[in-house]
């Protein structure tokens, strides 16, 4: 009996031996050491056992129970810091690798444009003011002498909301009438720059998302030539001092005189070219003097103050500037393309 107890342990200690894997060692353990392993029926057994052989086989059963416990235990560990010391050797990092270069940053060309922009306008005593892109149909178009269903209106394809009277901005110029509001009876020096939305087909001279700086200044003496002066210093500061500028009669709503501003063609200066489509000028803005309708609903008197309005699309500046042909590289975040201008 008590060999046979011995060849069971050589038996189980033999095996465990030879063992490779954790899922091997468990069966071993659940076969010999389980509820219904051999060495548990053995020790369940010795009941049935003659009287005088019970102490000893149970000893002996026990001890054996014991190493077998041990072993499986030493057998687990064992496979265990294996596995680790193989997962170091295959995933070894090598530390001394120079690391993968993390580049700088850059501004977009568009903030940088846009910060030209402003350095020019806080020069001449202008202040940035922002103002909400989701605007009303009030400060987009009514206020700025847009009546609803005017055809005016055709000027300016509009992302509307489910809100109604709710808009995406689809220029800049709604902030002129927060501005006035917002400063009322001050005189005014401001841009208004930021995004605004139109309902347009995308092409290489439209996106439907894209910025626009707006200017105003109200006042008691604000003339139209002010309006030329700060405009001229602007294009030239912008393009070059030798630029040329030229006020073209336009029509806005919310000015009156409208003029658009047009330099002398920065490729041929003026000789005609493909840039300038043969005309040696370019279009670099639209503005006017504010129309009296338009100060009187932003709370200015027009008997007593005056005031003249611009607008610029710094894509367009930037597309010049720059010699870009097609507006949809702004926004597309091709790095070949933005990082030439780090
Ligand atoms: N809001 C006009 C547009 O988006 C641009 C513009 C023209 C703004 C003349 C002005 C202005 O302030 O005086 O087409």
């Amino acid at each position: 009996m008590l060999e046979q107890l011995h060849s069971l342990e050589d038996q189980a200690l033999d095996e465990l031996r030879g063992m490779s894997t954790t899922a091997a060692v468990e069966k071993w353990h659940v076969a010999y050491l389980g509820r219904k392993g051999a060495l548990t029926l053995f020790l369940r057994s010795v009941g049935q056992l003659p009287p005088q052989e019970r102490p000893a086989a149970g000893l002996e059963a026990n001890r054996i129970k014991t190493g077998l416990e041990r072993a499986y235990i030493e057998k687990v560990e064992a496979l265990h810091a294996q596995a680790a010391a193989g997962r170091l050797t295959t995933e070894q990092v090598d530390v001394t690798l120079p690391g993968r270069p993390v580049g700088p940053g850059h501004l977009h060309v568009i903030t940088q444009t846009l910060r030209d922009i402003y350095s020019i306008f806080s020069a001449m005593g202008f202040q940035v003011l922002e103002t909400p892109e989701v605007e009303t149909d009030e400060n987009n178009f009514q206020l700025l002498n847009i009546p609803p269903y005017h055809p005016a209106r055709d000027m300016w394809s509009t992302f509307h909301t489910t809100r109604d009277g709710v808009l995406l901005r689809t220029h800049t110029s709604p902030g002129q009438i927060r501005a006035m509001r917002m400063y009322y009876p001050q005189p005014i020096r401001v841009i208004l720059p930021g995004k605004c939305y139109r309902y347009e087909a995308v092409t290489s001279r439209h996106e439907s998302m894209f910025y626009q700086v707006e200017g105003l200044a109200v006042g008691h003496d604000v003339t139209m030539g002010d309006l030329k002066g700060v405009l001229t210093e602007f294009a030239r500061l912008m393009f070059g001092a030798e630029r040329q500028v030229r006020f073209r009669c336009s029509y806005f709503p919310f000015t009156e005189p409208s003029a658009e501003v047009d330099m002398d063609c920065i490729v041929c200066g003026g000789k005609g070219c493909r840039l300038c489509k043969g005309t040696g000028w370019l279009e670099i803005l639209g503005s006017g003097m504010v129309h009296p309708q338009v100060l009187r609903n932003g709370g200015y008197d027009p008997a007593k103050y005056t005031g003249f309005a611009f607008g610029m699309g710094p894509e367009r500046i930037a597309m010049l500037k720059y010699g870009i042909d097609d507006m949809r590289l702004f926004y597309a975040n091709d790095l070949r393309f933005l990082h030439q201008f780090a």
